[in-house]
């Protein structure tokens, strides 16, 4: 048996305490262990980098410095989305196989790069969508794969989020439209529920490991936060080259966080993913097929990752496939032509445990609506929401938004 693959993270805060706790699965499994961590701000983590040190983790402040000095087999990126790209390309370039956060990329063009880079160094580059390891998508992929549904034209996904002004304070990067030269488009379309949109590609898709491949998109974006430069709440149409009609339905704005909800319809039968349960309902007949439907941890894909270095197992999330989804999200982004500004009466500001949250009061009620009839807010005439223009995003190679207001 080979040794542990020795993983050096960059970015220790926030997301990367996940790869921590999921490097420490794989080192009982003998599979990965933590080697190095690369954290720019040693202020607010020295002390608890420091017992890092203290069980021989090798740890930097600057990247560039580790990837230069630490002898690493997998280099792990968990830091904001406008640094995945120069951090991925640098790390594949210097010889190493990289796992990357999600969104791989805010733009098609810097996926495009990541993709160009991995392809050319020959390594693997996986990105961290840990829910398409969960028992719903497999499940889902598989019922689809046998023909059980019939034929696929209607995948639906509501996001209910909550986020609080907190979310917005904790970090310079979000809700950010750009910061120097680099584009950040931190909403929850590329951020959190990114992880949507990518499992509704992937269900769409044919084959394992593939997103379906998005030719037209309507979609409107919209914005109450105060704090938000980016979207808070994404309407999104989506047809697929494969066939299926996507609507993705996302928000930070409800007034509680709420699990993924998905609807799979299908000629021969409708598959739905509700509060964790996956339930098929065929011919008037209801399955129960998962109680922990959307269960995929970071571990998943570490050991995922693993497989495709030593058996070349399938990614589940390689980096060419998220060129599809920056392209789904791009042209969002420009079908919407600006993020449009929610006014009031249809938002609130509440009070929530110290702190204070932007509230749609009948956001979960319109998104329903819009699922019956698989239609965006706007078709619903509803009183908030703007009109929407298709866009072709076929041959989507650049997206350069000026600003939020010109998209
Ligand atoms: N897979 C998931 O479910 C999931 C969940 C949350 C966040 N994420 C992703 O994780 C990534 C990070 O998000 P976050 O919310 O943890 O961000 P964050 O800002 O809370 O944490 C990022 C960390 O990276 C560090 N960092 C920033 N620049 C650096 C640099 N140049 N060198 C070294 N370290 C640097 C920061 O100091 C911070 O500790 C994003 O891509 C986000 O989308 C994924």
């Amino acid at each position: 048996m080979r040794d542990p693959f020795r993983v050096a993270l960059i970015g220790f805060g926030g997301f990367g305490r996940v790869h921590i706790r999921a490097l420490q699965a794989m080192e009982k499994e003998g599979l990965a262990a933590l080697h190095a961590i690369a954290e720019i701000n040693q202020e607010a983590y020295g002390e608890q980098l420091a017992l890092w040190r203290e069980k021989g983790v090798h740890i930097y402040t600057d990247w560039q410095e580790m990837l230069a000095e630490c002898e690493c087999d997998i280099v792990a990126v968990a830091t904001p989305l406008h640094l995945h790209r120069e951090m991925v390309i640098t790390a594949l370039e210097a010889g190493y196989p990289v796992l990357c956060e999600k969104s791989a990329a805010v733009t098609v063009q810097d996926a495009i790069a990541m993709a160009q880079t991995a392809a050319h160094s020959g390594l693997l580059c996986g990105i961290d969508f840990q829910l398409l390891a969960s028992d719903a998508v497999g499940k889902l992929k598989q019922l689809i794969a046998a023909g059980s549904l019939g034929e696929v034209k209607r995948i639906s996904g509501v996001g209910l989020g909550n986020r609080s002004d907190q979310y917005y304070q904790r970090a310079s990067w979000a809700g950010k439209f750009r910061i120097g030269d680099k584009y950040v488009l931190d909403g929850p379309m590329d951020n959190a529920f990114a992880h949507m949109l990518n499992n509704m590609l992937y269900i769409a898709a044919p084959a394992p490991g593939q997103l379906a491949a998005p030719v037209k998109v309507r979609a409107s974006m919209y914005r109450a936060q105060p704090l938000a430069e980016m979207e808070d709440t994404a309407a999104v149409w989506v047809k697929t080259k494969e066939g299926p009609e996507l609507l993705y339905l996302a928000t930070y704005n409800n007034a509680v966080n709420k699990p993924h909800y998905y609807r799979v319809e299908g000629t021969l039968g409708t598959a739905v993913v509700e509060n964790n349960q996956l339930v098929v309902t065929k011919q008037g007949r209801r399955e129960v097929l998962s109680t922990q439907a959307m269960n995929g941890k970071t571990e998943d894909i570490y050991r995922n990752f693993i497989r495709g270095l030593t058996h070349n197992e399938t990614l589940f999330s390689a980096i060419d496939e998220s060129i599809k989804l920056a392209k789904a999200q791009n042209g969002a982004y420009i079908s919407s032509g600006r993020i449009h500004p929610i006014p009031e009466p249809y938002y609130s500001r509440v009070p929530i445990e110290g702190d204070t949250a932007t509230v749609y009061a009948d956001i979960a009620d319109v998104f329903m609506r819009c699922v019956e009839q698989h239609i965006l807010p706007a078709d619903l005439a509803a009183p908030w929401a703007v009109d929407v223009r298709e866009v072709d995003v076929t041959d989507l190679e650049v997206y350069q938004p000026v600003s939020p207001d010109q998209l």
